[in-house]
């Protein structure tokens, strides 16, 4: 039987991994020597969350710390997916394997820098970014200047959206924590204080989560002018790593998450920062299953149109883009971190 203190440790790195708006959408069951992943969709995004792929990105960046942490404990996780009702993963321990991973230590400083990076990375970073995919899995490691500006530019209608449509608007306020008692708590959402805006834009945050005064800065084109000054942080990357699926089930975005992870602890192993690109994949994804009246026929013309940039400077061909991943040599530390609830065992 396998300490119950060893498995406490590997579920604690489990939840450090990365989640939509910090939802942490997951719940574990101990049985024996197995560790059950339940994952909660609901608890994320009720837009950007089409198929509850967000949820699974997630859930494989969970069980990618999980594996990890258990090799750093000398033991062997054996992972299926959706073997019984209700059950997302089951992971099996087992004495067994050397101790040790050199990735261990980045679980713990993994963070989400959406600051400006330096430009650009040498070829041995790029190197250590080349990480081994899973099945049904690909990555593209895109590093020309211009396309990542061209990313960087067309990904950005996703925050002038989440500022001009008034669901949109909604769920982005709900989703942020203002104050650092809720954020050390583990509450589950994201610290407005981890956005990197300067202090006065933290500040015009309390005042357009109003619907009514955002209405007023609309007009006076906040939403865009937001959108630019969020392109210049993001053309500023050394490289954006963007990861397909070459199938669609649900365990596909598990494995597309555990890549993620992957490249993202291997990131930080290299000192650098990195920060997912999501919002457009998903709003896009969501314009084309939806006939949602809110958002106008032009501005659902430009997301496909923007969306259209992504798949074609990413070279999508007939796969399904599940994430991009900006990395770069951060130009200062992260002003905060998002925190953690503890595990939540059912
Ligand atoms: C599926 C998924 C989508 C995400 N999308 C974005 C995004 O579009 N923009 C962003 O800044 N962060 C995004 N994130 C990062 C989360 O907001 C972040 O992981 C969470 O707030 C926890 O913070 P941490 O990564 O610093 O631990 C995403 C994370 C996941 C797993």
């Amino acid at each position: 039987m396998i300490d119950r203190d060893v498995i406490s440790r590997i579920l604690h790195a489990g939840v450090q991994a990365p989640s939509g708006d910090n939802s942490q959408p997951w719940s574990f069951k101990i049985d024996g020597d197995a560790i059950i992943v339940l994952c909660h969709p609901q608890m994320d995004h009720p837009v950007l969350n089409v198929d509850a792929r967000g949820t699974y990105l997630a859930t494989g960046a969970l069980i990618e710390n999980m594996v990890i942490a258990a090799r750093h404990e000398g033991l062997d996780a054996s992972v299926r997916y959706f073997e019984r009702d209700g059950e997302t993963a089951r992971m099996v321990l087992s004495y067994g394997s050397e101790k040790g991973h050199h990735l261990y230590p980045a679980i713990a400083n993994r963070h989400t820098h959406r600051g400006a990076y330096e430009t650009p990375l040498d070829a041995s970073s790029l190197e250590l970014l080349t990480v081994e995919t899973e099945e049904h899995c690909r990555m593209t490691l895109i590093t020309k200047p211009a396309a990542i500006r061209r990313i960087a530019e067309a990904s950005t209608l996703m925050e002038e959206t989440a500022l001009s449509i008034k669901k949109l608007h909604y769920l982005f306020f709900k989703s942020l924590l203002w104050s650092v008692r809720e954020n050390e708590s583990g509450t589950p959402g994201l610290f407005i204080k981890t956005t990197e805006l300067p202090a006065p834009v933290q500040g015009m945050f309390r005042v357009i989560r109003h619907w009514p005064l955002m209405r007023i800065f609309h007009v006076l084109g906040l939403p865009k002018a937001a959108a630019k000054s969020n392109a210049e942080v993001y053309a500023s990357s050394g490289a954006i790593a963007a990861l397909f699926v070459t199938r669609t089930e649900p365990q596909d975005f598990i494995a597309a998450g555990r890549c993620m992870q992957r490249i993202w602890l291997s990131a930080t192993h290299a000192g650098l920062s990195a920060q997912p690109l999501a919002g457009l994949i998903y709003l896009a994804e969501y314009v084309a299953r939806t006939d949602d009246q809110e958002i106008g026929a032009e501005l659902k013309q430009r997301i496909r149109a923007a969306r259209k940039v992504l798949s074609d400077t990413t070279e999508e061909r007939g796969d399904t883009m599940a994430m991009m991943l900006r990395i770069g040599i951060p130009k200062q530390h992260a002003s905060s971190r998002s925190k953690r609830r503890p595990p939540v065992i059912l």
